[in-house]
């Protein structure tokens, strides 16, 4: 992970239309040019291309990710976007959201999959767990710590038991990354691993899960759909 901390993440879900999501855009990379973390929007997969041109026109430092990308390389999967397929346009892609695990019946061997096929097309998995013992794939950096209880339900985890839940899972991707792992990366220390947290996050909130950075970003569902609402958090974040 190259990218400055902290990471805070737009996740749009299956909002907006194109011309509202050209407008966020604008909004964003007008409102956040003196952030000093890294701010990546997921849309959803049809906006993706059109994002990033409107990104690169906007000449804006915002990142683009993927709300999910497929457990297929490629080939005969009607509705489906491969890795490969989007690799360029995103840097990054969230896998394992529990939306996609209780909707789409994701399990972890299907999200091994989706984490490999991103990781071969150079494209970074913000991996999704929902407690300190979900599985893992190796290869993680970026792990997500999204309590179901507290998505969408403006009933956020505590700070306190998110950071000992970060620690935990920061220890376990130094251990995970003592496995010699298919890639033979070199050895990351636990300190190069980063944890955000998600779950009701609000312009209120923020401050309280980052601070003392063991918790190294937010991502954001609900409140990153008001552009105004979004750069409230990015401005308590920075
Ligand atoms: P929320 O969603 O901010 O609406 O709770 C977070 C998420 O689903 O990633």
């Amino acid at each position: 992970m190259n990218d400055r901390l902290p990471l805070v993440i737009a996740n749009l879900k299956a909002n907006k239309t194109w011309d509202e999501m050209s407008l966020w855009l604008e909004e964003i990379t007008k409102g956040t040019g003196s952030f000093p973390g890294t701010i990546i929007v997921c849309p959803t997969a049809t906006f993706i291309a059109s994002a990033n041109q409107k990104l690169a026109s906007l000449s804006s430092s915002l990142k683009l990710g993927a709300q999910d990308i497929s457990r297929f390389e490629q080939g005969a999967y009607t509705g489906e976007v491969a890795a490969s397929q989007i690799a360029g346009l995103v840097s990054y892609a969230i896998i394992g959201h529990s939306e996609r695990r209780q909707n789409f019946a994701e399990t972890d061997d299907i999200l091994v999959q989706k984490v490999l096929n991103a990781q071969k097309a150079g494209i970074t998995p913000i991996f999704c767990v929902q407690g300190p013992d979900t599985p893992i794939p190796q290869g993680i950096e970026i792990v997500a710590y999204e309590p179901v209880f507290a998505i969408g339900t403006g009933n956020p985890d505590t700070p306190e038991n998110a950071k000992a839940v970060s620690e935990t899972l920061k220890a376990r991707l130094a251990a995970l990354a003592s496995i010699p792992s298919r890639s033979g990366r070199a050895k990351l220390a636990k300190g190069d691993y980063v944890v955000v947290y998600g779950g009701s996050v609000t312009p209120e909130n923020t401050k309280s899960f980052l601070e003392k950075g063991m918790i190294n970003g937010a991502l954001v569902g609900t409140n990153s759909l008001d552009p105004q609402n979004f750069i409230q958090i990015l401005n308590s974040a920075a």
